[in-house]
């Protein structure tokens, strides 16, 4: 059976990579598109992918006309929780590809989709390896009680940290906290410098040219420390066979789901 697909954000740099790929799968269709930019055209026609047939439309209520199984979100967190919310009320399950969305707006939207019966799936890296890293990461967290993450990007990325290090935190946070010897409110100098507090973990986050995108944690323990670092290239094309998981999945539970794992026997 095939899976019908709406993709918000499919002429951007994640979103395109997904379309051509989509474009070329058996048992997934695109039926619309989402991108104000591009809206009244034919996605094949500004992606130069002539499979690609399905319209583009500027908001994701319009395209939510087009009946499909799954919406795919790839946008902005400014708009992405509204997309998500809409889709919900469609009777679509969802996959959020898009970054920055506090947990706040998850425990909405876990609400939402619990009394909808459908199913949300939240990724923050769809990359095998960054799925690792979190595995890895919660593993080291049982064993060892300190640790802080770095998130590492580019200069012009606006939200911070990255989707990556969000779910990073959101996740060990079920764990436990990692401890702080000094107290932040008792830091002498200027306090900011140990980072944001985010669900137990100090989160620095480093915004310069050069950096793609990549994520470091760093356990400590007397005389030993263990890091643990993802680095991404510069390409969309390591999201795009997780992001195609993630679809293919995303009708298989009821509630949210946050990261890939969650839907993988690892
Ligand atoms: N989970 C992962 O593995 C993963 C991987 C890569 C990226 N991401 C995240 O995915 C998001 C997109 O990243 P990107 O690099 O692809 O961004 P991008 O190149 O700027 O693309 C954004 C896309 O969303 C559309 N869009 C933006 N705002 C919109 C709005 N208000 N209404 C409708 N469409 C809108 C854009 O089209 P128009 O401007 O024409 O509307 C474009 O198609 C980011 O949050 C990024 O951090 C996640």
């Amino acid at each position: 059976m095939t899976i019908k697909v709406c993709l918000a954000g499919a002429t951007g740099w994640a979103g395109s990579a997904l379309a051509r790929h989509m474009a070329h799968s058996e048992d997934i269709e695109l039926v619309s598109a989402v991108s104000r930019t591009h809206a009244g055209r034919i996605l094949g026609n500004v992606l130069g992918e002539p499979r690609l047939t399905c319209p583009v439309f500027a908001t994701a209520e319009e395209a939510l006309d087009y009946p499909c199984d799954v919406f795919f979100d790839y946008t902005k967190p400014d708009v992405a929780k509204t997309n998500v919310l809409t889709a919900l009320d469609r009777g679509a399950n969802v996959v959020v590809g898009t970054s920055g969305l506090s947990d706040d707006e998850y425990a909405i939207i876990a609400a939402v989709a619990e009394a909808r019966g459908r199913g949300v799936l939240a990724v923050g890296n769809f990359a095998l390896t960054a799925v690792l890293l979190m595995k890895f990461a919660e593993m080291a967290a049982k064993l060892i009680p300190q640790w802080e993450i770095i998130d590492y990007a580019s200069a012009g990325k606006k939200d911070a940290p990255s989707g990556t290090v969000r779910e990073l935190a959101a996740r060990l946070s079920r764990i436990r906290e990692s401890d702080l010897i000094v107290p932040l409110e008792q830091t002498q100098g200027v306090a900011e410098t140990r980072g944001a507090r985010m669900g137990g973990s100090q989160v620095h986050s480093v915004r310069l040219p050069s950096f793609v995108i990549s994520a470091e944690i760093i356990f400590g323990m007397t005389d030993q420390k263990l890091t643990i670092r993802h680095d991404s290239g510069s390409s969309a094309e390591p999201y795009v066979d997780g992001a195609l998981l993630a679809i293919r999945k995303a009708g298989t539970f009821t509630g949210l789901r946050r990261g890939l794992d969650s839907v993988l026997e690892i």
